[in-house]
């Protein structure tokens, strides 16, 4: 994984722009995104699956125009889930058919802008939302290409909050109880659909391949009953997203040249072994794409040692930019970006200034001993799932996103402003 890289003079440093810089042009806090770092990890995955796969970017970590822009170049893919994100998709560029609608609970309006809009696929998640597609679809005058979201019982270890595939939980259709099967009996009936594939997703944040291998395999299994019952092959399968990425030095992640290798060769010898065509296969990276691509810069406020325990330094951001330490007990590390110290490190708390004791962005860190007020920390690895999660809690307004490329940065999303704020407020 990448972590911040520094200079010559030991200050921190994006594509040459020092951490000082980027705080001067851009304020605190900030999140930093690595455009070269970015594409490159974009073309990592495109190698890794080759030709004869597509690799959907989950716009659900961090999504704006010019990283639409990014992914079209690189030719990948997008998956959205929100009306929002399909907007997104759309205004950056990306053609139509190389969206995916995902979602378990698509308002009638989103299928519609979909639907219209000629996306390559929505991901069918319930049987209402079949109907609800195919009369979209009849009304729209258009064969409307989908997949099924099938849950395939797979026990991912990671956070609760983010495993989806286990069977007590919203999202998809079962495996086991039937009624995967019965969405494709009725996917199959209706004319305005083409079932072009079977979708699983079985959570986020994860290491071990062996939930993906279950996976797989199982969805092969589907693909089979179908030809069995139905006498159709089915020709793509959709194994979603979640390869962890390194947010501390101690995890170890899977890279994607391996994913794809494993998955490749799963699904090959399932279909050899049960006689069917092996299906395009596609796969949806979010984090691992972005996630390592950027940092959040923030400068220290206050420093406070507690006798006996730690000393809690607080930064000008905090849980309104990063949410994840509150919400799944995420960790990260953190560094001081601004300037070398020979300080010994020291056990410390990195906080943010929101009005609650559980604002913290880093529980465990070391810094050294003499960081003070106006120093630049900067925490790797929040380019997914902060920005997109970021609130404005305490009416706080969201961070820029900075984007740093070949000694140039620019802001790809610009800072929100009080006056944004209010301008919803209409008294
Ligand atoms: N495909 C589907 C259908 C998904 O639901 C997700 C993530 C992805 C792909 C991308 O997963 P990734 O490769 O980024 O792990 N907010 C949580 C993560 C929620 C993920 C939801 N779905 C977090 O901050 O950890």
């Amino acid at each position: 994984a990448r972590s911040v890289t520094r200079g010559d003079d030991g200050v921190v440093r994006v594509a040459g722009v020092s951490a000082e810089a980027l705080a001067e042009s851009f304020g605190t806090p900030a999140y930093v995104l690595d455009e070269s770092d970015f594409r490159a990890r974009c073309r990592a995955w495109r190698e890794a699956f080759g030709p004869d796969a597509d690799v959907f970017y989950a716009g659900k970590a961090f999504l704006s125009r010019a990283v639409v822009r990014w992914l079209c170049e690189e030719g990948l893919n997008v998956d959205v889930c929100s009306g929002g994100e399909l907007a997104t998709a759309l205004a950056g560029g990306m053609p139509a058919e190389r969206i995916a609608l995902h979602g378990n609970n698509k308002s009638a309006a989103e299928i519609r802008r979909a639907v219209e809009a000629g996306v390559g696929r929505i991901v069918l998640d319930s049987f209402e939302e079949i109907e609800r597609v195919a009369r979209a679809a009849e009304r729209h005058g258009a064969r409307q290409r989908v997949q099924i979201r099938v849950t395939v019982g797979v026990e991912a270890h990671t956070h609760e909050f983010i495993a989806t595939a286990h069977e007590d939980q919203k999202f998809g259709l079962g495996l086991a109880d039937g009624t995967a099967a019965e969405a494709v009996r009725r996917v199959l009936a209706r004319p305005s659909l083409e079932l072009v594939g079977l979708h699983s997703h079985i959570g986020s944040q994860i290491f071990d391949m062996a939930g993906f291998e279950v996976s797989a395999r199982r969805v092969v299994g589907l693909l089979s009953a179908v030809r069995d019952e139905h006498g159709v092959e089915l020709p793509e399968i959709d194994l979603g997203g979640g390869l962890g990425i390194a947010y501390t030095p101690q995890d170890d992640p899977r890279e994607p040249h391996e994913i794809g290798k494993a998955l490749g060769e799963i699904v090959t010898k399932e279909c050899e072994a049960a006689g069917l065509a092996v299906p395009r296969l596609s796969v949806e990276p979010g984090r691992a794409i972005v996630g390592p691509s950027a940092f959040t810069l923030y400068e220290v406020g206050t420093v406070k040692p507690l006798e006996g325990l730690r000393t809690y330094v607080s930064v000008d951001g905090g849980m309104s930019d990063n949410i994840r330490t509150a919400l799944y007990d995420a960790e990260y590390s953190v560094v001081l970006a601004s300037r070398v110290s020979q300080e010994p490190p020291m056990l410390a708390r990195v906080v943010g200034k929101h009005c609650e004791s559980g604002d913290i962005v880093v529980r465990d860190a070391y810094l050294p001993a003499d960081v003070r007020p106006g120093d630049l920390l900067a925490v790797p690895a929040t380019g997914a799932y902060c920005r997109s999660m970021a609130s404005n809690y305490n009416h706080t307004p969201r961070p820029p996103v900075v984007a740093v490329t070949d000694g140039a940065a620019r802001e790809i999303v610009r800072r929100e402003t009080e006056e944004d704020l209010l301008a919803l407020d209409i008294g």
